[in-house]
């Protein structure tokens, strides 16, 4: 095999490899100082500990945290609310020491199962048009942009970008 293939072959088995040393599970009050951490570490205007609260107390809110599968350390979370036919994400965030080995996009997956079990016909998210590593995730996962928020970022003026994913089954 050209050494070139090795390389790729490798690679893509070390990053499987790591996402498959990682679980995907619920969100528990006692994760919040972590996932504090992770979100001031990513956002300039970082939600609150009572903000994190608040989505426990939803029955439509679904919060879902990314964590080692031996040592439970978190690394990541993702919150999002279905109702009726709809998803909107909320948040998702990774801790920036383990960004890029595919966590993110185990989070937006277990989001996208969670959706479809609960019969939401589309995603929905608001993305800083600045915000290309987001970007590029919602786009690698099937997103398109439909429309812009002018302004929508009080903090920079940013516009947002709307972006969507339809996962409802065509009937043929
Ligand atoms: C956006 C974010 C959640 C991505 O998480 P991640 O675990 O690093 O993403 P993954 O490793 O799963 O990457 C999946 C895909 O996203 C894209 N991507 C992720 N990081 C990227 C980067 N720095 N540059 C370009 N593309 C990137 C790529 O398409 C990547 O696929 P590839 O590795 O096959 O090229 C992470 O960058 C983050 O926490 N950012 C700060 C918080 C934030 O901006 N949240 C989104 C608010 S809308």
């Amino acid at each position: 095999m050209p050494r070139c293939l090795w390389v790729g072959f490798y690679l893509g088995f070390s990053a499987y490899a790591m996402v498959e040393g990682y679980i995907v599970r619920e969100m528990e009050k006692g994760d919040i100082d972590r996932i504090l951490e992770i979100e001031r570490e990513s956002f300039r205007l970082p939600w609150s500990r009572a903000l994190f609260l608040d989505e426990f107390t939803r029955d439509y809110s679904h919060t879902y945290v990314v964590c080692d599968r031996e040592k439970g350390e978190v690394q990541g979370f993702i919150i999002f609310w279905v109702l009726f036919d709809e998803c909107h994400i909320l948040n998702i965030s990774v801790a920036k020491a383990m960004r890029r080995r595919g966590l993110g996009e185990k989070l937006m997956q277990r989001c996208e199962k969670i959706a479809k079990s609960k019969g939401a016909s589309y995603l929905y998210l608001e993305v800083r048009e600045g915000n290309q590593p987001a970007i590029n995730l919602y786009g690698k996962l099937g997103f398109r942009f439909v429309g812009l928020r002018r302004g929508y970022y009080t903090d920079t003026g940013e516009d947002g970008w709307v972006m969507i994913k339809n996962i409802k089954k065509k009937v043929t």
